[in-house]
């Protein structure tokens, strides 16, 4: 009994998890997480959703373990793919750009290849003199810079990438928002498909990527206000329900 009360109290190596996790910046008054609980199911696709400003960012750097709690108990994924807010552009070719993700796997150029196809950037090769070798910054001789688009579906080539090499657990912070609505769209799917039976914890601000997650949780002032599927959380008619309206009357504006 006790040995299953402890894995109920831990966060063992398994899936990430928050356990009555207080966090606060230095030097701020007020905590940004306060005593929230928060454990990802072995498969799930949890999405989690907030204001600028809520947490949401501050909650994946802990569950990748960047920082400590003040308080509390963090599972860190340690077996997780990792796609920052701020993630990393390397001044290197594509091919390393990808492959920086599992630097130890042996994958070969056909494995880059399909990580980029798997969020549909396989157009980008279009603007690359050299291919796979082409350096991804101005400053080389027959570099190119990639837009804000093209490289955050670099970033993701690099997290699939990490998965194939046999990462588990996807995490990805606002995978899209350098994306237009319908390539997010586009991506979100194939990426869906291609992480199928793993567990996917996406931080988005579109709806129509969240609204397909088996459980999304609200973030709001410091705890998860609300959690439950799309049309659960629409049925409470709280914040979810609320910034759904105020999205979909927004769509319906720029469409008319
Ligand atoms: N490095 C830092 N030092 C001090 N305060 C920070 C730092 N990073 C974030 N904060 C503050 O912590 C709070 C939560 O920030 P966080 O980045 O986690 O929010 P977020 O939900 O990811 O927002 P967004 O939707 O804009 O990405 C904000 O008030 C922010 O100003
Ligand atoms: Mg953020």
């Amino acid at each position: 009994a006790s040995a299953r009360a402890a894995s109920v109290a831990e966060p063992g190596a398994g899936e990430p998890a928050l356990v009555k996790v207080s966090f606060g910046y230095p030097g701020r008054a007020e905590p940004v997480l306060k005593e929230v609980d928060l454990r990802v199911r072995p498969g799930e696709r949890l999405a989690v959703v907030g204001l600028n400003g809520a947490g949401k960012t501050t909650l994946v750097k802990l569950l990748a373990g960047l920082y400590a709690p003040q308080s509390g108990t963090v599972g860190t994924a340690r077996d997780a793919a990792v796609v920052f807010q701020d993630f990393a552009r390397y001044p290197l070719p594509l091919r390393d750009n990808v492959r920086l993700g599992a630097p130890a796997h042996g994958g070969t150029d056909a494995d880059v290849l399909a990580a980029l196809a798997a969020v549909d950037a396989l157009d980008l090769l279009e603007g690359l003199p050299h291919g796979l070798d082409t350096p991804l910054s101005r400053s080389f001789t027959g570099g190119r810079d990639l837009s804000g688009g093209q490289w955050q579906k670099v970033a993701l080539a690099r997290a699939v990438y990490a998965l194939d090499a046999g990462r588990r657990i996807l995490i990805v912070d606002e995978p899209t928002a350098h994306l237009d609505a319908r390539t997010e769209q586009e991506v979100f799917e194939r990426l869906l498909e291609r992480t199928r039976g793993r567990t996917l914890v996406l931080i988005s601000h579109r709806f129509v990527t969240v609204r397909r997650a088996d459980r999304i949780v609200v973030l709001d002032g410091g705890t998860v206000a609300e959690q439950g599927g799309h049309a659960e959380l629409l049925a409470m008619g709280g914040r979810y329900a609320r910034w759904h309206r105020l999205q979909t009357s927004l769509i319906a504006g720029t469409n008319r």
